[in-house]
């Protein structure tokens, strides 16, 4: 194998990726010929990333919000931004982030310094950084959690957002922390985990997981040790170094962390860890992976507050439109603390609702297209950006999902399964892990490729060990996938 450096990595070697102001003052009065491939590597560092139709010069936004934390007053700042731009649609996706399309190259200067105003950051949203860490949106409010994880999150976020010693990785390393006791946070698939287990003497940590990850090749992440509360910053520093200096800068399809872990293999992994923190992980014999449950937080649920209740609100394939964002922000405000959280499941969770108002705020939800109930297939269906917006797409997914999701509540109310929809085998909409998953693919037509979808399915095991679903039919047409569809919930 060559070890000679990728063009783009020539590239990010003479970048600061962070130096966004200057390029978007250029940028604004260009077109998007006119776009270096430094300038490129800039905006995608700070979450932007180029949309489909090429000619049509428009960007999407990724705004990064750890813990899916956003206040009412930053819900309001980013539905304005995407009432501008496209209309009023928001994304919320899996990795809690809200992403708005359809912004110009002239907009850029002008919408950056809104969200900085507003508190918040995009920065390591995509490019190949440490991206915005995933973690239970019920965080320090659930009465059932483990850990409250949103201490660690912050500490994490604080140490890579913007940090150039991690500016340069050879690709992007996903990182995700659990504390919540119905397993919400699909730690098996990301680069790094840290799920909050006990040690021997039950003192509570995190049991620490590397390599995880989807696309084209699903791999599990795997056990190195257990670590205390307060070495995670220093472990997922460790980590990523390792990745920076290790990873494949030559080849980008090799570049990720659970390659790296796939021509090591988990011991040379740990002595590498060893020898930069000068101590190691305890291994803890038996610790097992702990795999995502696929379950949201979804309906009228407790909160430690007895006084208040969190509302988990489903969302038809993370799709809002501004105006929805709003009502939800002003609900956030009037009933509960100015608060609202988006889950990893592209939902909305509103915190610290009072008990006497859950009523009020059921109503103005259901009667805005937002009916909240833990068993609406909206709540329970992932679904990535798709051909719409989406340079390597094979097939069209959020209009198609909101008209499937639409027949089966009709067809089948209250039996959602767990669907998961990706436009093409990189699996952004995590098909692997649905109960049912639906890939998109493509035959050539005489027009040129027809879309169509392969069919994945996956039987949870009870005691949470991790598993991915496996292809049961290949290029289905889309008019036929409500059909199988039913079919495969009848096998349940
Ligand atoms: C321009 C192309 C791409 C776009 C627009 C895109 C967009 C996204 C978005 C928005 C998410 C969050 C999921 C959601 O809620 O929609 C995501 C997640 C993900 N992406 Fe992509 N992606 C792209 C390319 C890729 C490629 C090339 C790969 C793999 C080689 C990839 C792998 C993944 C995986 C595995 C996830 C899910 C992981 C998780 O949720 O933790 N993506 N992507
Ligand atoms: S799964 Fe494919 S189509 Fe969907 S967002 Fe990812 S890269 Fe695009």
């Amino acid at each position: 194998m060559s070890k000679e450096l990728s063009p783009l990595e020539v590239a990010k070697q003479s970048v600061d990726p962070y130096a966004g102001e200057a390029v978007f003052a250029r940028l604004s009065r260009a077109t998007v010929e006119d776009i270096t491939p430094e300038e490129d590597i800039v905006m995608r560092w700070h979450g932007l990333y180029r949309q489909r139709p090429a000619e049509a010069g428009l960007f999407t936004l990724r705004v990064r919000l750890p813990n899916g934390v956003l206040t009412t007053e930053q819900a309001t700042v980013l539905a304005g931004i995407a009432a501008r731009m496209c209309g009023g649609r928001l994304d919320v996706t899996t990795r809690q982030s809200i992403e708005v399309h359809g912004l110009p190259l002239a907009a850029l200067e002008g919408v950056f310094h809104e969200l900085r105003a507003a508190g918040l950051t995009t920065l390591g949203a995509c490019g190949d950084t440490v991206r915005g860490m995933v973690a239970c949106p019920a965080a320090g409010l659930d009465p059932d959690e483990t850990l409250d994880t949103r201490p660690v999150v912050e500490s994490l976020t604080a140490a890579f957002v913007g940090n150039r010693e991690f500016g340069n990785l050879p690709r992007k390393l996903k990182v995700a922390v659990c504390g919540c006791a119905r397993h919400c946070v699909p730690v098996e698939i990301n680069d790094v985990g840290l799920e909050a287990a006990r040690n021997e003497e039950g003192t509570l940590g995190f049991a620490l997981f590397v390599g995880g990850g989807l696309s084209a090749s699903p791999t599990l992440a795997q056990p190195v040790g257990w670590i205390a509360q307060d070495q995670a910053v220093p472990v997922v520093k460790a980590i990523a170094a390792i990745f920076r200096e290790h990873g494949n800068r030559s080849n980008r399809a090799r570049a990720r962390m659970k390659h790296l872990l796939g021509e090591w293999g988990i011991d040379r992994f740990r002595a590498e860890l060893e020898s930069r923190l000068g101590w190691a992980p305890r291994v803890i014999p038996g610790m097992a992976l702990h795999a995502g449950s696929g379950r949201d937080h979804l309906g009228v649920l407790p909160q430690k507050d007895a006084g208040r209740r969190l509302v988990g609100v489903p969302v038809a394939a993370g799709l809002l439109t501004a105006d929805q964002f709003l009502l939800l922000a002003k609900l956030a405000a009037e009933h509960g603390q100015g608060e609202l959280r988006t889950t990893l499941y592209q939902n909305i969770l509103l915190p610290d609702i009072a008990e006497p108002a859950v009523d009020t705020v059921l109503a103005a939800l259901a009667e805005n297209g937002l009916p909240v109930s833990e068993s609406r297939w909206a709540g329970h269906t992932i679904v990535c950006t798709g051909r719409e917006f989406c340079n390597k797409a094979m097939a069209e997914t959020k209009k198609p999902a909101i008209r499937l999701l639409d027949a089966l509540e009709e067809a089948l109310p209250g039996r959602p399964a767990r669907l998961r929809i990706s436009g093409c085998p990189n699996g952004c909409g995590q098909h692997a892990l649905g109960e049912i998953g639906l890939q998109g693919s493509g035959v050539k037509g005489e027009a040129g490729l027809e879309e169509r979808f392969d069919v994945w399915v996956r039987e949870t095991s009870p005691d949470g060990a991790p598993s991915f679903g496996r292809r049961v039919m290949s290029r289905v047409r889309p008019e036929e996938v409500l059909a199988v569809v039913r079919e495969q919930v009848a096998r349940f």
